[in-house]
């Protein structure tokens, strides 16, 4: 969502506040801004629109302090302005904030009443007042945070300076994550390790309730209650960690491009790839699991979806698959000692963490296959099964969605075998087919050139549809959710044989139709599907095998070829060209592919 820096340095700080913004910009991009102590009094620099927009006014300003906090925004309360943009400020202080105070209405129109003045239309304005009043009340800052911090409702991270106090930096989290990094004679705030990794990798994560009072010599960290407390400090591996696109030209298609690397890094650290074995996740005993729920969001959710048939299918494991919003919501009654799985690449979206602390109340244990392994969903997890694809930092994701694929893969062999439904030739021929997913995937990036000319086509439509029949059902929906969210072209995915119960009525000249179809037991049932397209005028792009192509019969205007392949790991291979269509489409349309317009990478509200 948004993302927070806090220094107390030794040097100016101002442009270092911007660089650590520069890493924290996937998760929010539409404002951007600065506060800085100079001679003690609060100075602030603030940009509607991309950094960039606030490094030019940096570079015209000499307000540079040693001691400053920064922020980038994607909106929630008020429209991307610079008078929207944090820091917020009052004669007394600054505050950054990622994430919602719910209750901001009743504190705006109490604090309206004491006579403070807003000049915002955020939520987070109310904090800077509050904390305001308490100090002129006759609190010292820290006093005032801590007295503030139990009449806010919601969710957020919250980083403060203070005018005169050039040695004190301030910050708090409850739902929201945040960050300590330790420096020699300088101590820094941020959203995730991925901020601090130029400054330090000595780190230390907030608990959720804690707030934090620091000093050049140190930090002092308080609970929810109020109480001093200790907290570990963790060496962390996004530290090392410098944004690169190499020799791509965006994130998102260098990101694409490392899936074999990534998959087969994933897999190898769950797979006994030499004897033809699964390695049984520590902490799960899948023998005594009768039904697993699963709950993810956007394209995690879709992994998620291809992971049912493959628990369903390899280990016979019924599996409940819920989107995480709407999960809590359904109040699913689930037997105490049930296995619950939560998907997220941040380890940070607010619907999955609520998911996870529901199925915790009911009684779950709780398995998270994430990233980010310093994340607040990692962290309150009981098993965490690592994903090993590296920061992610084109917002689409990608590598992030096949490595999910990856781990679930595994653990569904894992599980098939702890359960005692598949034999260990079974297990070995399973292995064996997803070691070779990393070439096959290789081979699916050879149809770039070829999907680049396509994307000529698409690029030139309104609306796109998406069909798949089994796992390639998610895998449509997947390539939709792609196309839309980096080109703006409207798509939708469907379940091949959905699509005669209306949305064939789409169909006509204009409508191009992806379709998903490797040749698998479900080839000639999908066949019939693109018939019936093709007898509206639909234009088909079949995403096939040789073996489809040769049996397909059918005009398409481009027929994409992968390799054969066990139909257990399409759903991995067949993943590449939709993403390619959808990224070559979007550099074609010109949108800003790594940071789509209304999206952030971590979606830390509700
Ligand atoms: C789409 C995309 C989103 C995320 C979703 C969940 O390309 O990236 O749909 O998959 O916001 O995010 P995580 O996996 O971080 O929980």
């Amino acid at each position: 969502m948004c993302g927070i820096i806090g220094i107390l340095g030794q040097t100016p700080v101002a442009p270092l506040l911007v660089d650590a913004l520069k890493r924290l910009e996937y998760r929010g991009y539409d404002s951007a801004g600065i506060a800085t102590l100079e001679d003690g009094s609060i100075e602030r620099l603030r940009a509607e629109g991309k950094l960039r927009n606030l490094e030019a006014k940096l570079a015209a300003s000499r307000k540079l302090g040693r001691t400053g906090i920064g922020h980038t925004r994607w909106a929630t309360h008020g429209a991307p302005t610079e008078r929207n943009a944090h820091p917020h400020a009052t004669e007394r202080l600054a505050v950054v904030h990622n994430g919602i105070i719910e209750n901001f209405r009743e504190l705006r129109t109490e604090l309206e009443a004491k006579g403070r003045r807003f000049v915002s239309d955020t939520d987070t304005e109310v904090v800077a007042h509050l904390v305001t009043v308490a100090i002129e009340e006759g609190l010292s800052p820290h006093a005032a945070v801590a007295a503030v911090l139990p009449r806010l409702t919601g969710a957020f991270a919250l980083a403060f300076v203070f005018d005169g106090e050039e040695d004190l930096l301030i910050g708090a989290r409850r739902g929201s994550p945040l960050a300590i990094g330790f420096g020699t004679s300088e101590m820094f705030l941020g959203s995730d390790a991925i901020a601090l990794g130029p400054f330090t990798d000595e780190i230390t994560y907030l608990d959720d309730g804690d707030h934090v009072v620091l000093t050049r010599a140190g930090a002092a960290i308080f609970d929810e209650s109020g109480a001093a407390v200790t907290r570990a400090i963790v060496r962390s591996q996004g530290a090392t960690y410098v944004a690169d696109k190499g020799n791509h030209r965006h994130f998102m298609v260098k990101e694409i491009h490392e899936q074999p690397e990534v998959v087969g890094h994933t897999l190898a650290h769950y797979l006994d790839l030499a004897r033809g074995e699964a390695r049984a996740p520590e902490g799960i005993d899948f023998a005594k699991v009768d039904r697993l729920s699963i709950t993810a969001c956007g394209t995690a959710y879709y992994a998620g979806s291809v992971a049912r048939y493959w628990f369903e299918q390899i280990a016979r494991l019924p599996v409940d698959i819920d989107i995480a919003s709407e999960f809590r919501y359904r109040e699913q009654p689930l037997a105490p000692g049930g296995l619950s799985m939560v998907i997220s690449q941040s380890g940070e979206t607010a619907d999955t963490l609520a998911s996870l602390r529901y199925a915790r109340a009911e009684g779950q244990k709780i398995a998270a296959v994430v990233n980010v392994r310093e994340s607040t969903i990692a962290r309150e997890a009981d098993v965490v099964l690592p994903l090993l694809a590296g920061p992610e930092i084109g917002v689409a994701s990608t590598k992030a969605f096949t490595a999910q694929l990856a781990v679930l893969a595994a653990t569904a062999i894992a599980a098939g075998k702890a359960r005692g439904v598949l034999s260990s030739d079974a297990e070995a021929h399973l292995v064996r087919a997803f070691s070779e997913v990393p070439r096959l995937m290789h081979e699916a990036l050879k149809l770039d050139a070829q999907i680049e000319a396509l994307a000529r086509e698409l690029s030139k439509v309104r609306h796109c549809l998406y069909l798949g029949r089994g796992t390639s059902y998610p895998i449509a929906l997947e390539g939709a959710l792609k196309l839309k969210e980096i080109s703006y072209i409207h798509a939708e995915g469907y379940a091949a044989g959905e699509l005669k119960h209306g949305p064939i009525a789409l169909i006509d000249e204009e409508m191009p139709v992806v379709v998903i179809a490797p040749h698998d037991r479900l080839f000639e049932k999908t066949v019939s599907n693109m018939q019936e397209v093709a007898a509206r005028g639909g234009r088909i792009i079949l995403i096939t095998d040789k073996a489809g192509r040769d049996a397909a019969a059918i005009d398409a205007i481009e027929t994409l070829v992968l390799p054969e392949m066990p139909s257990s790991v399409t759903p991995l291979v067949y993943a590449i060209p939709v993403q390619l269509l959808a990224y070559h489409t979007a550099v074609i349309m010109g949108t800003d592919v790594d940071q789509p317009r209304n999206l952030a990478k971590s979606v830390t509200v509700e």
